[in-house]
């Protein structure tokens, strides 16, 4: 297991080092962006069926839901194609509408968890045409959707997801940016600019992942806080979702992603100087929204731990601690503005002891209801 191990302690922490090389095997051979083409054989296949849909339903559990959220604004910005997401288990049991002009798009890392497979047989009775994402070849869920595109991570041992979820958007991103270049829903510079910022992706990723150290850091210092919040907006409102997970699954602390405006309907009742806010808070998105959301946790007294883009001033004067990532486009930074919370969520769980790799209660893959 050590060898498996390949050096680090863990296999999360080893996957999650993974993942500037498995997001490049997973756009490798599939996106050439010095040509403008990104091709992906399911989609090339049944490019009308995607073109002529009314929507996209997207069914998924847990970390693979998350990623099915930032696929819902990058599927409604980049080709203009309404997007729902939902659990799986939810709506397999709700009598959903569902016919032949809906795609739904089930995402799993592991292609065997059971609510998501029945999501997927009641849309195929209902006439939808249904697409994998899937990471395990040959899975059954992949073998059970009319067509699909791999996420090419390897294999994932961690229970808490980590390389999965950066790959499957990945995947999503590419076929978003193919549907948007059949529709002419974007305009050629952005496809292009896009493309190319895809492929520098992995090495912004190994940029981000040398926030460990500073990760640490922090870790060290919230290790013992019995609750914490994560704030996002827009593309990284799933992201504080999947940072709140993360953080739960692994160190049984008790923690909620919320979307940060609507933290004053709720969550900001919580907030004293006891409660650690993750924030994520890079240039692009929404920023000035975001900064005024960190004023109010800090007139609060909230203690501030901000993910930030590379030289930012504003938020850093604000925050008790800052996280720097280097800039992207506000559509591909929750494969950046991740990095930061796997690695916080790690080594918080380290520090109290808990395991990491297995945590109690939880399985690398439900194939029970
Ligand atoms: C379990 C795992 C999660 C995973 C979820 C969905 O809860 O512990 O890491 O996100 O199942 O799994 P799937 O294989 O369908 O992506």
């Amino acid at each position: 297991e050590q060898i498996e191990k390949g050096g680090y302690d863990h296999f999360m922490l080893k996957e999650i080092y993974e993942q500037p090389d498995v997001i490049k095997d997973t756009y490798r051979g599939r996106l050439h962006a010095n040509d403008g083409i990104i091709q992906m054989a399911g989609v090339e296949d049944n490019l009308e069926k995607f073109l002529n849909a009314d929507r996209i339903i997207i069914v998924a559990c847990g970390t693979s839901w998350h990623a099915g959220l930032v696929a819902e604004y990058i599927f409604e910005e980049f080709a203009r194609i309404p997007v729902e997401v939902e659990y799986a288990s939810e709506f397999r049991y709700r009598n959903p509408i569902i016919n032949s002009k809906d795609i739904v798009i089930a995402i799993s890392q592991s292609g065997e968890t059971a609510d998501t497979m029945a999501a997927i047989k009641l849309a195929k009775e209902n006439g939808a045409f249904v697409f994998g994402v899937c990471n395990v070849v040959g899975s059954s869920i992949s073998r059970e959707t009319h067509a699909g595109a791999y996420t090419h991570a390897g294999p994932e041992i961690g229970v808490a997801s980590t390389k999965a979820f950066t790959t499957q958007i990945t995947v999503l991103t590419m076929i978003a940016l193919r549907l948007a270049k059949a529709k002419g829903t974007m305009s050629v510079s952005d496809f292009h600019m896009y493309l190319q910022e895809l492929e520098i992706i992995p090495e912004k990723v190994k940029e981000a992942l040398e926030t460990n150290q500073r990760a640490k850091e922090i870790a060290s210092v919230f290790k013992d806080a019995p609750n914490c919040l994560y704030l996002g907006r827009g593309y990284n409102f799933p992201v504080a979702l999947e940072g709140a997970l993360k953080l739960k699954e692994i160190s049984y602390i008790h923690a909620e992603g919320y979307p940060a405006a609507e933290m004053k309907h709720g969550p900001i009742a919580l907030i004293d100087e006891h409660m650690p806010v993750v924030v994520i808070a890079p240039k692009q998105g929404h920023y000035d929204k975001i900064v005024s959301n960190i004023q109010e946790i800090k007139s609060r007294s909230g203690k501030i731990i901000a993910v930030v883009t590379k030289g930012d001033t504003q938020v850093r004067e604000l925050a008790d601690y800052v996280i720097e990532i280097p800039e992207t486009s506000d559509a591909l930074s929750p494969l950046i503005t991740t990095i930061p919370l796997q690695l916080l969520s790690y080594h918080i769980a380290v520090m109290r002891g808990c395991n990491v790799d297995q945590p109690r209660n939880l399985a690398k893959s439900v194939t029970v209801e």
